[in-house]
C-alpha cells in the first residue's frame, strides 16, 4: 500500500504519517511551512495548496493509491476549499482513493443529533469553507470517503469521575 498523506506534518497528520510507516506501508507526505524531521519510511515533500500546479507534481512524483488530505487551512478559503478542492482534482485525475478530513463544523449546532443526510448549514468562515470543499470532493471524487472529524481540545484531558 502506498498512502500519501497531504497535511502531514498537522495534528492529525502526524499520527496518520507515523501509523502508515508503522503499518510498513510506503508513506509520503505533505508539509506546508513546517517540515518534520525526516523519519525512517516516510518521504517528505513541501506543498502550499495555494500554488494550483503544486499538488499535480506532488502526487505525481509520490504515485499513491490513497491520498488522506488532513489539511487545514482554518478560514483562509484558497486553502480549505479552493486547496481541497484542488487535492481531489488530482487525486481523482491520478486514479488514487481519496479519504478527505472534514470537520463538524459544516453544521451550525442547531439540532441535537446529525447523520449523514443532514445537509451542512455553516455558521462561521471556516465552517463554510469545510463545507464547500465537501461539494468540491463529492463532484470531483465521488468514490471518496469523506470523513467529518470532531476533536474537541487538543490537549490531553485527565481521566477522572
Ligand atoms: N483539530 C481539531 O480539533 C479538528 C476538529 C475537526 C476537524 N478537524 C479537521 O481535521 C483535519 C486536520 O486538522 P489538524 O488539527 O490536524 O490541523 P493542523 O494541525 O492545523 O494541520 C494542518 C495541516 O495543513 C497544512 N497546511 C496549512 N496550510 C497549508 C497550505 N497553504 N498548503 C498546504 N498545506 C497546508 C499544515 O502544514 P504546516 O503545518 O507544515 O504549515 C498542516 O500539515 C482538518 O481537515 C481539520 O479541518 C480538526
Amino acid at each position: 500500500m502506498k498512502v500519501l498523506v497531504v497535511g502531514g506534518s498537522g495534528f492529525l497528520g502526524a499520527e496518520l504519517v507515523r501509523q502508515a510507516a508503522a503499518a510498513g506501508w510506503v508513506t509520503a507526505a505533505t508539509y506546508c511551512s513546517s517540515r518534520p524531521a525526516a523519519g525512517p519510511g516516510v518521504s517528505w515533500h513541501r506543498l502550499d495548496l495555494r500554488e494550483p500546479e503544486r499538488i499535480e507534481e506532488v502526487v505525481a512524483a509520490a504515485a499513491p493509491r490513497a491520498v488522506v488530505d488532513v489539511t487545514s487551512g482554518d478560514a483562509d478559503w484558497a486553502v480549505t476549499a479552493d486547496g481541497s478542492a484542488r487535492v481531489a482534482a488530482a487525486a481523482a485525475r491520478h486514479g488514487c482513493r481519496l479519504v478527505h478530513v472534514s470537520s463538524d463544523a459544516v453544521f451550525s449546532g442547531s439540532r441535537v443529533h446529525y447523520d449523514e443526510t443532514c445537509l451542512p448549514d455553516p455558521v462561521t468562515p471556516y465552517g463554510a469553507a469545510k463545507a464547500a470543499a465537501e461539494t468540491a470532493v463529492r463532484i470531483l471524487a465521488p468514490d471518496a470517503a469523506v470523513v467529518r472529524a470532531y476533536l474537541a481540545d487538543r490537549r490531553a484531558r485527565p481521566v477522572g469521575p
